[in-house]
């Protein structure tokens, strides 16, 4: 029996931690930090994201904003917006909603927000930053893995960290974070041969496949902790991660479950980057 990793009380906690932060901020240089979210089209999940960024920011005290552009704005009309909200003074933090309608190119587009103000921590010079160790943002997701492993005092130095996916957003720079914690890590994919040996090496596994139920009970190891990065749909509609829970479960000694574990933690971070985006700004 898995003890559960509950990522809504854990982002509560830290929520009210972060509301403390921006108060005591605002108190001290009369600013309140701000959030520019932009969305494109009518992704029906985007809208979900994007609507629970804002209310969370307004639960913590951070001014935002949503730009919601139709499907048929072109990639100069974007661009200018992105130029606007780069000098807007009371715009800490961007952050576009991905995925983009397949007319825009995602690369330039990400490219055009100042780094200062990239949340989402997606910009070249900040994935950079994080490749050496030395960042002010972390990309939500990853970071947000962290803090709960941090808050269960689960320890990653010298444990095999094994996880499944390579994506820019999650994978590769959560990588970065658990090496930078002095993890032995071991990034696994699509074409890796013999998965399930690999990951049954793992003291903890994180699985960021995008496919329901991927993860089955003989691809883990006794007593793993399980980090479910995953939110899909099952064949009857209902929300699961990438991991089996059922199967998994009994023999993980920690777990998370979807929905309610990382999920929470991802608009969490968000918040926390704004915070500190204010911060440097008004250094
Ligand atoms: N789409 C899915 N996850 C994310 C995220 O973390 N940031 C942005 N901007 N878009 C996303």
């Amino acid at each position: 029996m898995a003890k559960i990793i509950d990522g809504k009380m854990t982002s509560t906690a830290v929520r009210e931690k972060i509301k403390r932060d921006v108060s005591k901020f605002t108190e001290e240089t009369g600013k309140t930090p701000g959030l520019a979210v932009v969305i494109v089209g009518e992704n029906p999940a985007s809208q979900v994201y994007v609507r629970n960024k804002h209310k969370a920011c307004g639960e913590v005290g951070i001014y935002s904003e949503v730009h919601e552009l139709p499907e048929s704005i072109n990639e100069d009309e974007l661009l200018a917006l992105i130029d606007k909200l780069n000098s807007d003074k009371k715009i800490n933090g961007i952050l576009v909603q991905l995925p983009l309608p397949k007319h825009l190119d995602e690369e330039k587009v990400l490219l055009r927000i100042d780094p200062n103000k990239d949340v989402d921590a997606f910009h070249p010079v900040n994935v950079g930053k994080i490749m050496i160790g030395n960042f002010s943002f972390l990309p939500c997701t990853p970071a947000g893995v962290m803090e709960l492993l941090k808050h269960y005092e689960i320890n990653t130095s010298g444990r095999h960290c094994v996880i499944i996916g390579r994506s820019n957003i999650v994978g590769k720079p959560q990588a970065m974070l658990m090496l930078k914690e002095n993890a032995t890590v071991t990034i696994c994919h699509s074409k890796t041969e013999n998965l399930a040996d690999i990951t049954k090496q793992a003291d903890i596994l994180v699985a960021a496949v995008g496919r329901a139920n991927f993860v089955k009970a003989d691809m883990v190891k006794e007593g793993a902790t399980v980090i479910d990065v995953g939110i899909n749909r099952n064949a009857e509609g209902k929300l699961c991660g990438d991991v089996d829970f059922n199967e998994v479960e009994p023999i993980a000694s920690y777990i998370t479950p979807v929905p309610g574990g990382v999920g929470p933690m991802t608009i969490t971070m968000l918040l926390k980057n704004t915070l500190t985006a204010a911060k440097e700004q008004y250094k």
